[in-house]
Formats: structure tokens, sequence, C-alpha cells
């Protein structure tokens, strides 16, 4: 057995763990034991067909639904029973699906909604810094209403909000859904360059080749249980992962 929260097979330290999670809405069970773990500064994704459960497995992490068993372990932290606000001052960030911004807010304003729980207005200074290098383009409009921007500066928002705390880890959620192509490269480019920082990074994505292709590993999620898992070119390379969740035939070069 692993110690809880000791390093794992990789040398990496093991920063969260799910073992053998269920969990729904109300009496509506959609988890049914799904187990996966994510180590220091890995980009794991987690893919799978509309409706497996994915989006609902970063709820439960979150503490926002229904846990019905297992257990959902991050750096040390019980999260099982645990508050969304205290989970994010563990250090966790979720960027939920569908770019949700404060569209009446201004892109600064959107980014202290971020720090809310931070009392230190200079510790709020520094993130916002910190996010206004990673993302230039929000730095040159701090005072433009989050409404007005497009799809992917507002996902670059999104993002930018879940980076205020400093967490040593971030959940994605669909970042590239409905982007156009280029913006869909930035998503993905910018989420490896947060790894390549330091950033732990959990992915969940329609767009699951991409996905794969900058992931350390992958799990593959269908009807709320674990389908398959392994590194994200093992994945990328399984004929039958391939067939059934990368749109079939071969990849493109
Ligand atoms: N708020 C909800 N109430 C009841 N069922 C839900 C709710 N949200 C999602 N579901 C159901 O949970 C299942 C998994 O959904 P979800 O985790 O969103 O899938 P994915 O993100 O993999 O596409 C689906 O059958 C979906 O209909
Ligand atoms: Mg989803």
């Amino acid at each position: 057995m692993q110690p809880r929260n000791g390093p794992s097979g990789n040398g990496r330290a093991r920063v969260l763990e799910l073992r053998d999670v269920s969990a729904g809405y109300g009496a509506i069970q959609i988890l049914h034991g799904v187990s996966l773990h994510v180590d220091e500064g890995e980009i794991v994704s987690v893919i799978g067909p509309n409706g497996a459960g994915k989006s609902t497995t970063f709820k439960v992490i979150m503490g926002l639904i229904t846990h019905l068993g297992g257990d959902v372990v991050y750096l040390g932290h019980d999260l099982v029973g645990q508050r969304p606000d205290r989970i994010l001052g563990f250090g966790l960030a979720y960027v939920p699906q569908g770019r949700v911004v404060f569209t009446q807010m201004t892109v600064r304003e959107n980014l202290e909604m971020g720090a809310y729980l931070e009392r230190s207005k200079a510790r709020i200074a520094e993130a916002m810094d910190y996010v206004f290098t990673l993302f230039p383009r929000l730095g040159e409009r701090p005072g433009q209403l989050a409404g007005s921007m497009s799809g992917g500066e507002q996902q670059m928002l999104a993002m930018g909000r879940g980076l205020m705390m400093r967490p040593k880890m971030m959940m994605l959620d669909e970042p590239s859904l409905g982007l156009s192509p280029r913006l869909v490269d930035e998503v993905f480019d910018k989420t490896v360059e947060l790894a390549r920082g330091g950033l732990t990074v959990m992915l969940v994505e329609q767009n699951a080749a991409r996905a794969l292709e900058i992931s350390d590993r992958g799990y593959v999620l269908e009807l709320g249980r674990n389908r398959y898992e392994g590194s994200g070119q093992a994945l990328l390379d399984d004929p039958e992962v391939r067939t059934m969740y990368l749109g079939g035939g071969m990849r493109a070069a």
C-alpha cells in the first residue's frame, strides 16, 4: 500500500486521489466506484463520451454534489464533507465548464472574486500581477466588462480567476469547448505553460485527442465507471480507445 500522501511510482508526490468514489445528484447515482490519481506536476486528462460523468467527477471533488462512498484526498486533506470554499483554500482550483465569468463585472473585478478568501490586499495585487503576466491580454484591459470579451478571452479570464488563490492544482472542465481552432490552440498551449510552471492539472475535454497529446496520463470514463487508463501516448495508440473515443480511424500526423 502507498502511504496516503507519499511518493508514487514515478517519484512524484501524490496530489489528488480518488478511491472507489460513488456520487450523484440526490437519489440519482452517476459515479459508480471511480478511482484515479494525479501526481505533482502532471497533466492528467479525463475523457469519455457525453454523460460519462466527467463533470460530475469534478463536482464531487469540490464537494458540490452528493457523495455516496469512497475517498477523495487532496494533499493529505480528506475532502469528503468539506465545503467548496474550504477546498479552494487548500489550493485546489476548479474552472467549470462554460466559461463562467461575471459578465457585468470588469476583468479586474472578476479576478478579485477569485481571491475572495484572501484578506491581504498585497497578496491579491501580487496574484493579479501573476495572472496578468500569464495572460497579457487580460492585463491590457483590466477595466473591460467580461461580457464584452471574446469567448477565448473569457476562457482565459475564467482560468485566471482560478489562479488568483495561487493553487497547487487546477481542474479544467472543457476549456476549449466552442472556441475557434486558433483559440483552442491557445488554451492548450497555455495549459502546457502552466504545467511547466509547476501547476498540477486535471483536464476534462471533448477534444480528447488534443487533450491526450499534452497529457502525462489519462483516464477514460464510461457510464460513471473507469474504462481505460494509461499514459497519454498509450491511450492515443490504443486501437480500441481510438475507435471508440477518439473519432475512430488513424490519427492525423
Ligand atoms: N444537475 C444534475 N441533476 C441530475 N443529473 C445530472 C445533473 N448533471 C448531470 N447529470 C447527469 O449525470 C450524468 C453525467 O453527466 P456529466 O458528469 O455532466 O457528464 P460529462 O461531463 O461526462 O459529459 C448524465 O447522465 C447527466 O444527465
Ligand atoms: Mg461535462
